[in-house]
């Protein structure tokens, strides 16, 4: 058996003239998902369900639990020492860290740290994202640019699923391994080394409820989905849990793809590039699957702002292929 901290360490060892700092931060990270997987694990007992009086950046209302999550994720990047400042999906603006190591440090840290907030109340899978960067300030206080460079400087990302068991996903762009919690000794173990997706699968994952709202060349993807055809097994099944790191996580294991594409009302879709999209993103590539925004690799956005969102097709390469055809063939309607 392997632990998470044995992982690190093993994988560090690779680089002969790395520092430690990056192990360091992931060490955090995951020790933060503990504290908040125990806090999820028995929330139904505890003060911890339900809303806070506040609203967030997007306009929506911020559960207790994202607020808990989010200091615990806070709170644990501070105190590496390693981190120079974060950037939260429930936060307004970044934050640097002003302590004397920090300062110092050559790493910022972007996450979601509660992903499928609808799901916290009702006990269905729910998670947390996060991305790590080099930063490109000098040292000092981190400044704006460093949490707005492309998805291709990630140094590393990953997420934690608060599932029927809960788990650890990540890489440092050497290949995607999987840890689960074992309670029993409160370690994350390695239980999915080197994590392949399938080229294609059977399931697809998107909030059909919005099929209005959707571009045809959506529309007809989805019509294709449910076609029937036995050479490419179809239809598909519709599985969609409405926490991105559940579908993903899913479709990432069985093969399929996750979709939320421009609509209408929203024409960069809900999620957001820099906590959501990219850090997936570079795990589906990992992977070896796709993601794109439908025209364009995700990794290669130059982000503009901190909560800027971007339309998702991630998954099994030869599905976003297929939704990608969709889309051209129909493109302007
Ligand atoms: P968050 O809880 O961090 O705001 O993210 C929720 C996201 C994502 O997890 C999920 O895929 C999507 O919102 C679901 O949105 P819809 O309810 O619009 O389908
Ligand atoms: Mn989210
Ligand atoms: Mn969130």
């Amino acid at each position: 058996m392997i632990t998470l901290d044995e992982f690190i360490i093993q994988r560090q060892r690779d680089f002969p003239f790395a520092t430690g700092d990056l192990s360091g931060i992931l060490r955090n990270i995951s020790l933060a998902a503990k504290v908040v997987n125990r806090e999820v694990n028995k929330a139904g007992l505890v003060e911890i369900l339900g809303e806070t009086e506040d609203e967030n950046i997007h306009g929506e209302q911020v559960k207790k639990l994202d607020d808990y999550a989010n200091r615990q994720f806070i709170d644990s990047l501070r105190i590496s020492g390693l981190c120079c400042g974060i950037a939260s999906e429930e936060e307004d603006d970044f934050l640097a860290f002003d302590e004397k190591p920090n300062l110092q440090a050559n790493y910022v840290v972007t996450f979601d740290p509660l992903d499928g907030s609808s799901n916290i109340d009702v006990n269905v899978s729910i998670g947390t994202i996060f991305s790590i960067y080099r930063r490109v300030s000098p040292l000092g206080p981190c400044k704006e640019i460093d949490f707005l460079q492309c998805g291709t400087e990630q140094v590393a990302s990953g997420y934690i699923i608060y599932g029927s068991s809960t788990m650890m996903v990540y890489t440092t762009r050497n290949g995607l391994n999987g840890f689960t919690l074992d309670p029993s000794i409160g370690e994350f173990c390695l239980s999915h080394p080197n994590i392949i997706m399938p080229k294609t699968g059977k399931y697809y994952s998107i909030n059909q409820g919005y099929m209005a709202n959707f571009k045809k060349g959506v529309r007809e993807f989805v019509k294709y989905c449910q076609e029937k055809d036995e050479a490419t097994k179809r239809p598909f099944g519709l599985r969609y849990i409405g926490s991105m790191v559940a579908d993903i996580h899913r479709n990432l294991i069985t093969g399929g793809i996750f979709i939320y594409p421009s609509l209408s009302n929203h024409p960069k879709g809900k999620l957001r590039l820099v906590y959501e999209c990219n850090p997936m993103a570079l795990i589906i590539e990992q992977a070896g699957g796709k993601a794109t925004t439908g025209t364009m690799n995700i990794l290669d956005l130059k982000p503009t702002e901190l909560h800027e969102r971007c339309p998702v097709f991630m998954g099994s390469t030869a599905l976003v292929e297929k939704a990608e055809d969709f889309l051209v063939a129909y493109k302007g309607q």
